[in-house]
């Protein structure tokens, strides 16, 4: 797939994140540190859509049970922090999030979604 379009940069603001779902694949896009990320859209707990997160520092915040996620790598950060690793069962629920590759052309976000 080719780089898609997805919203105009000024829709978010530093700290915030965007949900957007351009040819049904949800999207979420985040403002962190002078930088726009896009990751997969949908948490991979209970595979809820992360519309609303909330971005803590690098931290993708889902609304649902709060899984935190790096927006820089999409690696789970909370709850594996506090899971002792030898639990199997519980580090299946830990999978990351996909991070898309972004460009910026005349104020518009583009990711590759393939
Ligand atoms: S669905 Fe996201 S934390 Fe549970």
């Amino acid at each position: 797939m080719a780089f898609v379009k997805l919203a105009r940069v000024e829709e978010i603001p530093p700290g915030q994140t965007k949900y957007v779902c351009p040819e049904g694949r949800p999207v979420i896009l985040a403002n962190y540190d002078g930088g726009i990320y896009a990751l997969t859209g949908i948490c991979p707990h209970r595979n809820n859509p992360l519309e609303g997160a909330i971005l803590w520092d690098h931290l993708i915040d889902c609304p649902f049970h709060h899984f935190q996620y790096d927006v820089r790598t999409g690696e789970n950060h909370f709850p594996r922090n506090v899971y002792p690793p030898d639990l199997p069962r519980l580090q299946t629920q830990l999978r990351p999030l996909k991070v898309f590759p972004v460009k910026i052309e005349d104020g518009w976000i583009w990711a590759d979604l393939s």
